[in-house]
């Protein structure tokens, strides 16, 4: 496995664009292969958690043509043009290609089994199976870390109130509505990212939304065309390192700004940065913008609430700009992060702490004490893409040698990472 060494950085600066939205890619792939006609998507992210959504969609007799690594064509071929795949579909590391299929699945007239790495397998899946379960879906599992088995059957709407707030959850029982006889509500305890629903609704689904549920009838989809905007969550990692590398200016291109997905923005500003957002437009059905990001002195806030699933991803990375905020940082409310790709209130810590930060662990989030100089030390990204790249950013500003292991989880959500840090100027071998 190979392992990145990074030093101190000089001021970063320069345009960037980061990757399209693995979020709004994996259901670019799913919702046109369910949809009627050729959907044609840009800005598709080719990550390896994408890639797996497309291998899946392909094993299911979808014709997807690739113009290039980010544009697609996606021939469609209707709610019920699916084929039985001929061997498990293998969903790799990726909660969103295993959680969004076993609703797409669930209500077709065949069986499917689903597999995927042992980190994947290790994810509560119990949280779709138990409302796809009141629909009448059959999903079998010998136990958690083995693969599992969709039973096609006929599925009935419900009205479900979801107990933790996940869009994963929330989209396969959108999608799963689809084949079932009668409309589903979902409400959901806090509003979580609302990709599917703004790509079902622009596909024509019947759908109504308001601030804490989702109502879909049974719906045919038509094609669209997609262009996906650069992932924030990806942007974040950029957004950090310019704020707390000294001197810093850089301006990201093309982001998107969906609000379901910008808490880390109002945090960081809350916090002191300095991020200007600038151009607002919307591309299809999504706002974009392009940020312009200076360098900041930071100071501590204290995150809870809904702001928490608004920023579910970046726990990471603001960990990193709370060991150079001054004052006391506080999370809350954010269990949710002990069953992501790792662990990551207790990884996070784990990884910190070896920099010299001052992290402690809490079992729904974490408290960092700032501002710490921190030091260069060996440090594990325990095969977690955005672990690994928030120790790349803590190493920019670390004295000495920063030596991550095993780099490659990157590619999970952002080939490109290193080039693209490099490019503006951070510093690694
Ligand atoms: C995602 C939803 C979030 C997020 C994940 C992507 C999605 O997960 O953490 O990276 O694409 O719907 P949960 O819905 O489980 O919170």
């Amino acid at each position: 496995m190979i392992s990145l060494s990074v030093s101190r950085s000089r001021p970063l600066s320069g345009e960037i664009r980061v990757p399209g939205d693995k979020s709004i890619s994996h259901r670019a792939l799913l919702l046109g292969a369910i949809a009627d006609g050729n959907s044609e998507i840009t800005g598709f992210l080719p990550c390896n958690d994408c890639l797996a959504t497309l291998a899946c969609v392909r094993a299911l007799g979808i014709e997807v043509e690739r113009h290039d690594e980010t544009s697609l064509v996606v021939h469609g071929k209707g709610r019920h043009g699916l084929l039985p795949p001929d061997a498990p579909l293998n969903c790799a590391r990726s909660g969103t290609a295993m959680r969004l299929l076993i609703g797409t699945l669930a209500g077709q007239p065949f069986d499917s089994v689903l597999t995927g790495d042992p980190q994947l397998l290790r994810r509560p899946m119990a949280r779709v199976i138990e409302p796809l379960s009141k629909m009448g879906a059959r999903i079998e599992t010998e136990d958690v870390h083995t693969p599992l088995t969709v039973r096609g059957n006929g599925l009935h709407g419900i009205t479900y109130e979801m107990p933790v707030a996940s869009a994963q959850v929330k989209s396969a029982i959108l999608l799963a509505t689809l084949y079932a006889d009668f409309p589903t509500t979902v409400r959901q305890p806090a509003p979580t990212r609302d990709h599917t629903e703004r790509m079902l609704a622009a596909m024509g689904a019947k759908i109504a939304t308001n601030s804490d549920s989702v109502t879909i009838a049974p719906s045919a989809l038509s094609a669209v065309s997609i262009s996906i905007p650069g992932d924030f969550s990806s942007a974040a990692f950029a957004i950090v390192a310019t704020t707390i590398v000294r001197g810093s200016n850089i301006t990201l291109r093309e982001v998107g700004i969906n609000p379901t997905r910008t808490g880390l923005h109002d945090v960081l500003s809350a916090m002191g940065a300095s991020v200007a957002v600038e151009g607002f437009r919307n591309a299809g059905n999504e706002p974009v913008a392009d940020l312009r990001v200076q360098s900041a002195h930071l100071h501590a806030v204290e995150i809870e609430g809904d702001t928490v699933v608004r920023m579910i991803d970046e726990f990471p990375i603001l960990a990193v700009a709370a060991t150079q905020a001054e004052g006391t940082t506080i999370v809350r409310d954010a269990a949710e992060l002990r069953v992501k790709e790792t662990d990551r209130i207790a990884t996070v810590a784990e990884e910190l702490t070896k920099l010299g930060a001052h992290i402690k662990p809490t079992p729904d989030g974490y408290v960092v004490q700032g501002p710490t100089p921190l030091h260069g030390a060996a440090v594990s990204s325990h095969g977690d893409h955005r672990l690994a790249m928030a120790l790349v950013v803590a190493g920019l500003v670390a004295d000495g040698t920063t030596q991550i292991d095993n780099i490659g989880c990157v590619n999970d959500s952002f080939p490109g990472f290193v080039g693209l840090m490099r490019a503006i100027g951070g510093q690694h071998d």
